[in-house]
């Protein structure tokens, strides 16, 4: 597995691992947009023919914070440590750039996506009542950079 930053060809691959993973479906232009701010906060994990099989997109939206906008492995490539290594980059990434705090969201019923995230040292700082296209609701969870 080898980490890279996003190239415009990666686009289709992502947009899959999007629609399988968080069942969205966003306009394609939308990837490089978001990554253009920042190139070093969308990062890939990619196999060895150079195709994605996850990813994590990081936008400084706040002054000296990061916020995790997707994040997510491709199903058949889960638990063998590619979202640890995606994460902990990305740490490396926003102590670089120095910034102080990450902060996401996540939907409240994603124990799998959580319990990771409290591996990372998240914790939960607000609910945020039908966050989610669907109604679900969100929590937004964030930790500090020492
Ligand atoms: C959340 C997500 C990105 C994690 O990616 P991942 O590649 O499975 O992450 P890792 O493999 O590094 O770690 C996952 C678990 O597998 C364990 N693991 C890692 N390598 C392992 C290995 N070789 N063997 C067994 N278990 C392993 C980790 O300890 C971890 O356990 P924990 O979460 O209980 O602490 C992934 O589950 C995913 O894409 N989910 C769907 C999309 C999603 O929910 N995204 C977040 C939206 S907010």
């Amino acid at each position: 597995m080898t980490l890279r930053g996003f190239r415009l060809t990666d686009v289709p691959f992502v947009a899959s691992i999007v629609a399988e993973a968080l069942h969205e479906h966003y306009d394609p232009s939308l990837y490089a947009s978001l990554g253009a701010e920042w190139p070093d906060g969308f990062l890939l994990a990619a196999d060895s023919h150079e195709v994605p099989v996850g990813f994590l997109l990081g936008v400084n939206q706040v002054e000296h914070e990061a916020r995790v906008l997707m994040f997510a492995v491709e199903r058949g490539h889960r638990t063998q440590g590619v979202g640890t290594l995606l994460m902990s980059t990305f740490f490396d990434r926003c102590r670089a750039r120095g910034f102080r705090r990450i902060t996401l969201e996540v939907r409240v019923s994603n124990a799998t996506a959580i319990r990771f995230y409290t591996r990372y040292r998240f914790s939960v700082v607000d609910l945020l009542r039908s966050y989610y296209s669907d109604g679900e609701n969100g929590y937004q969870m964030a930790r500090d950079l020492s």
